[in-house]
Order: C-alpha cells, then structure tokens, then sequence
C-alpha cells in the first residue's frame, strides 16, 4: 500500500453569521453558559444561496486550485457528511459532475459523522492503491442546521455548518499511520428517512467522557505505531467538538496547546468540517507548510474515533 500526503486545502464559509446572543432570543441560553461549556461564540448557517452542495463545491475547487493538480488527474472522489440534502445522489457525485471531474473514477459518501474526513481520507487511499491513480479528493462538508431543533437548547448551541476540502496524493515513502475504530452507541443520533423529521439529539455527557478518552487514545496509537513522538509534529488537529475537551487532553498528556489549534469560537461543531476546516486554516496562517508532519483526530457519532499521521507536501 503507498501512503498518502495532503497537497492542497480549501474551505467555504457560510453566509449567516448566529451568535450566542442571537439564540438567547431562541431559547433560554446565554452567551456566558455556552462559552464557558464550549467555547463557542459563534456559528455560521447557510444562507439561502447555500447548500451542503455549494459549501463542498467550492472548498474542492479552492483546494484543487491550491495543489496545482488538474481536474483530469483526480481519481477517486469522496465526501465526510451525514447531512447533505440528498442520500442520492451522493454529494461527492454532485461535486464530481458539477466540477467536470473523470468520470471514471470511485464516487461516494461517507458516514462516520465527525471521524468521517479522517475515514474518507483512508478511503480515498485504498481507492488510489486499488485504480493507480495518484491524486484523490476528499471534502468533510455539514449543513447541521437542517438537522437542528431549534427548540433544543442543549443541541441547538452547539452546531454549525461549514466544508473544507483537500487534494491527496499517493507516496511511495514517508510517515503515514491511521487508526480507525468504532464502539458502537446511539449517544448522537439523527433519524434516517421517514416519518420521523430528523434532528441531531445527543448525550452530552456520555459523549464528552468518550471524546477525552478517544483523543488521547488516538493520539497515543499513533505515537506507537509510528514511533514518532508530539515533538515531532507540527500540528495536532483535532475534530472541533468543545474547547474543554481539548484543554483537557492537552493537560492530560502534557502536551503544547500551541499544538492544538481552536476554532469552534467562530464555526462552532461542524462533525466532518471541522478538521478539514482548521486544517485549511493553518495552512492560511503559515502554521502549516510543506514538509510538515501533522496529526489529524476526529470523534463522535456511531462512537467512532479516527486519527492519522501525515505530511503536508507538494504535487
Ligand atoms: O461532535 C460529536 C462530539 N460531541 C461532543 O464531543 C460533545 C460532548 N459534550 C459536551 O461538549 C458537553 O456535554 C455539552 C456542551 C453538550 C454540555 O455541557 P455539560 O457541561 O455536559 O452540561 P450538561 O448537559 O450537564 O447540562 C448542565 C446544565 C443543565 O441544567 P441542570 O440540569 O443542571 O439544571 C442543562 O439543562 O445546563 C443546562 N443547559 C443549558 N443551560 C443554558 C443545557 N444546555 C444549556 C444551554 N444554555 N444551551
């Protein structure tokens, strides 16, 4: 099997900014409760130009443009979400037809809610090993607030809806580990099609005691199975769930917060987004560049966990 590195990221930004101050006209909240719990400040929702379609399209055609690889070269194509508008078509196959990507190629979605973008990308590796290719798309992209009860103060404040994407290429050396699990748990749940209008509903506390248990689990793994240590690591990027959750694992393990970049004050919990989202951030702010070794950790819905070492390279 060749090992993938991330060539290329991209990102699309909702249109309506909601602060905590907006939901405390909603529902009884305030900014004072959700900022101290998660450290959210704000959310962006799609505007009504905007759709999980719209956010993917644009943050794979940003990371396209960014890795320097042609559309012709792309081949596989996969996208992170539980909250596209369609179960099919799949929203990588909106993308795929409306980008003018091959059309010879694998094209699907998948399900790990929040751990999905880290799935998707050992997805997309298993594609590139199996067709030969050497570039592959994958985009993590969230439309929560159409899943959301705003009735719910206890789900409502967390979620937001965001894309980010990025363009892999296959290596034939480097650093590359993954660890994928799953427990199994209906603590997050959004109902499928049917009678049933579907909304996010959560265990709050039963999911925060598994995420500080998944993270550093992850991150331990990781550290095994490469022999590497967080020294070495320019970037720890982790899902962006809640800012106590992150405090918390980076004391745990007595590791840099530095390391472990935060921006659920702007974007709030938006599942697969998320890490793809922050990564194409730090890329942004020069945090980070090519040659970089970076860890990327995901945790959530199904009780999945998911985490990756990898390089930040060139075409
Ligand atoms: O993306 C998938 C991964 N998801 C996560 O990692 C989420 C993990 N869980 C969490 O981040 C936290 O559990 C929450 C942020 C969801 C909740 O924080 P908490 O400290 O666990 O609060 P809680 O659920 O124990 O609620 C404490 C109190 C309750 O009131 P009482 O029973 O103590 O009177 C809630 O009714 O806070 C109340 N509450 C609120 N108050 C104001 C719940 N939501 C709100 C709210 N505003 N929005």
């Amino acid at each position: 099997m060749k090992n993938i590195e991330i060539i290329g990221t991209g990102m699309a930004k909702p249109g309506k900014v909601v602060t905590n101050d907006d939901l405390a006209k909603i529902v009884e909240t305030n900014d004072e409760w959700i900022t101290s719990r998660t450290g959210i400040k704000e959310r962006r929702f799609c505007d009504e130009n905007q759709s999980a379609y719209t956010l993917s399209a644009e943050a794979a055609q940003k990371a396209i443009e960014a890795s320097g690889v042609s559309k012709e070269e792309i081949s596989c194509v996969i996208c992170a979400t539980v909250s596209a508008e369609y179960v099919t078509p799949s929203l990588a196959c909106i993308v795929q037809r409306n980008l003018g990507l091959p059309e010879d190629i694998p094209v699907l979605d998948v399900n790990a809610a929040c751990s999905g973008f880290i799935y998707g990308l050992e997805v997309a590796r298993g594609f590139l090993n199996g067709n030969g290719g050497k570039y592959g798309l994958v985009i993590g992209c969230e439309q929560l607030s159409r899943l959301m009860d705003m009735t719910d103060r206890s789900t409502c404040v967390l979620f937001g809806d965001g894309a980010g994407a990025a363009v892999i290429k296959t290596v034939d050396d480097g650093i590359y580990e993954t660890v994928l699990g799953a427990r199994g748990g209906y603590e997050i749940t959004v109902e499928g099609a049917g009678p049933v209008v579907s909304h996010i509903k959560m265990e709050g506390q039963e999911v925060f005691k598994f995420a500080v248990d998944a993270i550093p689990k992850c991150i331990n793994a990781l550290k095994e199975k490469s022999g590497i240590t967080l020294d070495d690591v320019d970037q720890v990027i982790c899902h962006q769930a809640n800012a106590r959750i992150l405090d918390h694992c980076v004391r745990k393990m007595k590791a840099d917060p530095e390391k472990f970049y935060k921006n659920m004050d702007r974007y709030g919990n938006t599942s697969a987004a998320s890490v793809p989202v922050a990564l194409d951030e730090l890329v942004k702010l020069g945090k980070v560049n090519p040659g970089d070794t970076i860890m990327m950790v995901g945790f959530g819905g199904g009780l999945t966990w998911a985490g990756v070492l990898l390089k930040y390279g060139v075409k």
